[in-house]
């Protein structure tokens, strides 16, 4: 896929990264979370996060457009790696993911949640070199099926 930019958020990126957020949740979560908290999470919601975290995220353009993003927190976590269906499979998240993992080169261990029937992040991870660390546990947002823990060396 050509013209895919990585780089970091800006304040201005807010609107369309929360876009984005909202969109790949319902794409990803329809049938796997809570509906009715899927049908609070309003762009307005999804606006506010994006405020708050823009000195951890990364978000990837497709001809300029934002089609994905990628959240870390310092402490040694992946907090969240989206991008939109139709971006999907042409190497956006493993960049993104790199991109992340460089940024926590200072840690010996990574840690990310992932829900319970998101098979397709699974399997992605599992091939980024994560593994399933045997945690689970539910949320307020998965009362149905678990999060799962994964972990992988730097
Ligand atoms: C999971 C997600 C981030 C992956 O991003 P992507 O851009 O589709 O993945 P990429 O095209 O970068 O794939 C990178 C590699 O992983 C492999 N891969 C992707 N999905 C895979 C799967 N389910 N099983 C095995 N390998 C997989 C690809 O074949 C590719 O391999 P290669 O680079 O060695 O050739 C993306 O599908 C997504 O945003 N999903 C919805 C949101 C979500 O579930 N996020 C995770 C929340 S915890």
């Amino acid at each position: 896929m050509q013209n895919v930019v990585i780089r970091p958020m800006m304040p201005d990126d807010a609107d369309a990264k929360a876009y984005v957020h909202w969109k790949s949740c319902l794409e990803t979560y329809t049938g796997l979370m809570d509906p009715e908290f899927l049908a609070g999470s309003t762009l307005n919601k999804y606006h506010a996060i994006a405020l708050r975290f823009v000195d951890t995220t990364l978000v990837a353009e497709l001809d300029g457009q934002i089609v994905g993003f990628g959240c870390w927190e310092p402490g040694g976590a992946i907090s969240a790696l989206y991008v939109l269906r139709d971006a999907q499979g042409y190497g956006i998240g493993r960049k993104l993911l790199d991109a992340m993992l460089t940024r926590l080169s200072n840690h010996e261990q990574i840690w990310l949640e992932v829900l319970e029937g998101n098979d397709r992040a699974i399997g992605f991870y599992k091939h980024m070199g994560f593994r399933l660390d045997g945690t689970s546990y539910l949320t307020r947002f998965s009362a149905v099926h678990p999060v799962l823990r994964m972990v992988r060396a730097v």
